[in-house]
């Protein structure tokens, strides 16, 4: 049920939930879980780590379960995995009440070649165990291959940040892409069969990516993808292709890409004097959440949400780490949803 407060309450409500770091936010409410193709409940938010070292990783986590998170988000490739498990320790949480999720690097990227079929299965296969040993744990709630292949034309891997590689569908034109593909696929097939792991998935796989595990005894539960206000709701299909095969689709970056939310999201920062002939970013999710007493970052998240989406945010802040669970108290009216389907804001990096 939308919660509608004046103009005036609204604005004093923001500047508590987004400002202050010692405001007196309520305990928010549980958060949902989404449940997974074989029954595995995974909650709706998850706490990312990404470009955090391991302190900081280490105290993101205990922050992010002191808030009230019970999903952290890290990856091989974050080299923080040992901070995460220390985190994870020092919270002195039960290890079957969070969900953790961590990613092993795809073929070709992050020091896993794509030399051959048989090397890059080998060195997944290896990457996995460390990620159980950085994270000091005997399983992994849920893993997934971090990209699609990036092998060169002579099978030698490529650098990801290639743009061919990041590029929506080339990551699996290569002829010996979806070889590499499938064999990937069968490392996290095995640990999963093996308990190792509760659930399995892929991050930044395109339709055509996903195809090449059709007819696979276990089909990926999970694709995590960039989502966020601008994008529109069902970028490159990703949502519709997610749908129609149980596939449960998570959003990463929802304040914009690069890490570190983008203005056209959030809304200028606290304290930010701003010339009155700058254009006011943020001003879409922002006067949309001036409406229900919510932040523009809360708009961005219910905005995913909404979709039936679950998502990836990161904050060090805990009060914004606070204001992000509490998004489960207010419904989008039909028309913010389509104003905030349609917007489009320029790409960062
Ligand atoms: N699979 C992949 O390839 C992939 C790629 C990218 C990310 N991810 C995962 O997704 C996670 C989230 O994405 P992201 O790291 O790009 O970050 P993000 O959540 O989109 O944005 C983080 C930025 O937003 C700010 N922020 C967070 N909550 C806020 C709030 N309530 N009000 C105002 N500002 C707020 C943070 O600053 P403060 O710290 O000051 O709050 C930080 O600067 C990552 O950490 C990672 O785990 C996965």
């Amino acid at each position: 049920m939308a919660r509608w407060v004046s103009g005036a309450a609204a604005a004093v409500a923001l500047i508590l939930q987004g400002c202050s770091d010692d405001s007196p936010t309520p305990r928010p409410p549980s958060v949902p879980a989404v449940t997974l193709r074989n029954g595995v409940q995974m909650p709706m938010l998850a706490a990312g780590t990404w470009q955090y070292n391991d302190s900081v990783a280490e105290d993101a986590v205990v922050a992010a379960f002191n808030a009230g998170f019970q999903h952290i988000d890290t990856a091989y490739d974050y080299h923080n995995q040992v901070g995460v498990g220390k985190g994870l320790k020092r919270s002195g949480k039960a290890r079957g009440s969070f969900f953790l999720t961590s990613k092993v690097p795809g073929c070709g990227s992050q020091n896993v070649s794509a030399k051959s079929v048989e090397q890059c299965k080998t060195e997944t296969e290896d990457k996995l165990v460390i990620d159980l040993q950085q994270l000091n744990l005997t399983y992994i709630d849920l893993v997934l291959v971090h990209f699609p292949p990036c092998p060169g034309d002579d099978g030698t891997a490529e650098s990801p940040s290639n743009s061919s590689c990041y590029a929506p569908h080339s990551g699996c034109t290569h002829p010996q892409a979806c070889d590499m593909i499938r064999a990937q696929w069968s490392v996290l097939t095995n640990a999963y069969k093996k308990q190792q792991i509760r659930a399995i998935g892929v991050s930044n796989y395109c339709s055509a990516c996903l195809e090449c595990l059709a007819g696979s005894e276990v089909f990926p539960m999970v694709n995590q993808v960039q989502l966020h206000v601008g994008m529109g709701s069902d970028p490159e299909g990703f949502r519709t292709f997610a749908e129609k095969h149980q596939i449960k689709l998570q959003a990463y970056s929802p304040f914009g890409s690069g890490g570190h939310g983008s203005e056209e999201i959030l809304k200028a920062g606290c304290g930010m004097s701003i010339p009155w002939h700058v254009d006011m970013r943020g001003n879409l999710t922002t006067s949309i959440g001036n409406k229900y007493g919510k932040s523009a970052a809360q708009v961005a998240l219910k905005w995913i949400v909404s979709h039936n989406v679950s998502v990836a945010t990161k904050s060090a802040n805990p009060a914004h780490l606070k204001a992000n669970l509490d998004i489960f108290d207010f419904t989008l009216s039909d028309g913010d949803l389509t104003s905030l389907d349609k917007a489009t804001f320029a790409s960062e990096d």
